[in-house]
């Protein structure tokens, strides 16, 4: 086994290595441009990961590894137009640095590169590969039009925003570590259980990412602070609040979630506030705790030793803590 950083350093390598602009320009540059910002890279190391945890050569996972990351780039450059998004990884995003109709290009071959790399492995690992990446992709389709109807209905429940955030965000998650399982030939069990523990991670790191998209450090996020509040996003934050607030509370946010001020400073402010003396903050802290802990359980049920399922444990701990 390797540590994070070197699985992490690994796959940057093997990515630098297969990302080359060609002709047309305007189609490969901003393809080159998205990858080349970096990101956390944790869903290609969860892949790179649990192929050595089930005990094959993370090497045989690289081209999986990259598929996991070029869909998920391909969907924040399209996450990113549907969400008005001015910057992303601390830069401009893609359809701001060239315009709407290069990022859905773009974005449209990110997603066809991402399933032919599953091209690489023999027919029966293909199947199996691209049947589950052609699920999960579908997934985070739905869940991405679940977000967007929600941005203008006023009765999302939180179960209702629960399996959204599941399908496009914890599916991925779930995905990447189950591929790794898959190549590495893992029992089916096995392979259930690492995808049952990603889900759950990735809900909790919805959760958070919701939670930072609003309070986190404008300085090192890398993403608009309010994006999710200028654009009526309902987070479990909101509906958290909406649940829990007084009643002036409750009237006032959902005024200011029925709006769309030209200048959103004041919206973000207020908003934050309400979102804080409510209680809806520490909620939510509590839930990201709880989807946390609840994939720790089912490291219990893996056939692995005690060691390895330390280091996904870690992972999640780690991610917890994160602040971008
Ligand atoms: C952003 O994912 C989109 C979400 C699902 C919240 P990441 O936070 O993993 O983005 P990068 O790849 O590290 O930039
Ligand atoms: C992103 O959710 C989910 C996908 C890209 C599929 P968000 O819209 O919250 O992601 P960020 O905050 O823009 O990274
Ligand atoms: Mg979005
Ligand atoms: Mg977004
Ligand atoms: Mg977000």
């Amino acid at each position: 086994m390797h540590s994070v950083a070197a699985y992490r350093d690994h796959f940057t390598a093997y990515l630098e290595s297969k990302t080359r602009i060609k002709d047309p320009q305007n189609l490969y540059a901003p393809i080159h441009y998205i990858l080349s910002l970096g990101g956390k890279r944790l869903r290609p190391v969860l892949t790179l990961m649990a192929t050595e945890l089930f005990g094959a050569d993370y090497r045989k996972a690289l081209d999986a590894a990259l598929a996991v990351e070029i869909f998920h780039n391909f969907s924040l450059v399209h996450d990113d137009i549907m969400d008005a998004a001015p910057m992303r990884r601390g830069q401009p995003t893609v359809h701001e640095k060239w315009d709407i109709n290069t990022g859905i290009l773009s974005g449209d071959a990110m997603l066809i590169n991402a399933y032919q790399l599953f091209e690489n492995y023999d027919p029966k690992m293909f199947r199996s590969l691209a049947q589950l990446f052609s699920k999960t992709a579908l997934e985070v389709c739905e869940g991405q039009q679940y977000d967007v109807d929600f941005e203008s209905r006023d009765d999302v429940s939180i179960q209702e925003y629960l399996k959204m955030i599941e399908f496009k965000t914890a599916v991925l998650v779930g995905a990447a570590l189950k591929m790794g399982s898959i190549i590495a030939g893992a029992s089916q069990k096995d392979q259930n259980n690492i995808y049952e523990f990603g889900r759950n991670l990735g809900i909790a790191f919805q959760l958070q990412d919701d939670y930072l998209d609003a309070f986190g450090n404008p300085e090192t996020f890398g993403k608009q602070i309010g994006g999710d509040i200028i654009e009526n996003k309902k987070t479990y934050l909101y509906l958290k609040a909406m649940e829990k607030g007084t009643e002036s509370q409750v009237l006032e946010l959902a005024h200011l979630y029925s709006i769309k001020p030209k200048e959103p400073l004041g919206k973000i402010n207020t908003v934050k506030e309400i979102l804080l003396d409510s209680g809806a903050v520490e909620v939510t802290k509590t839930a990201i705790k709880h989807y946390t802990h609840t994939a720790f359980e089912i490291l219990e049920k893996l056939q692995l030793p005690l060691e390895k399922k330390g280091m996904l444990q870690d992972f999640g701990k780690n991610l917890m803590r994160r602040e971008v």
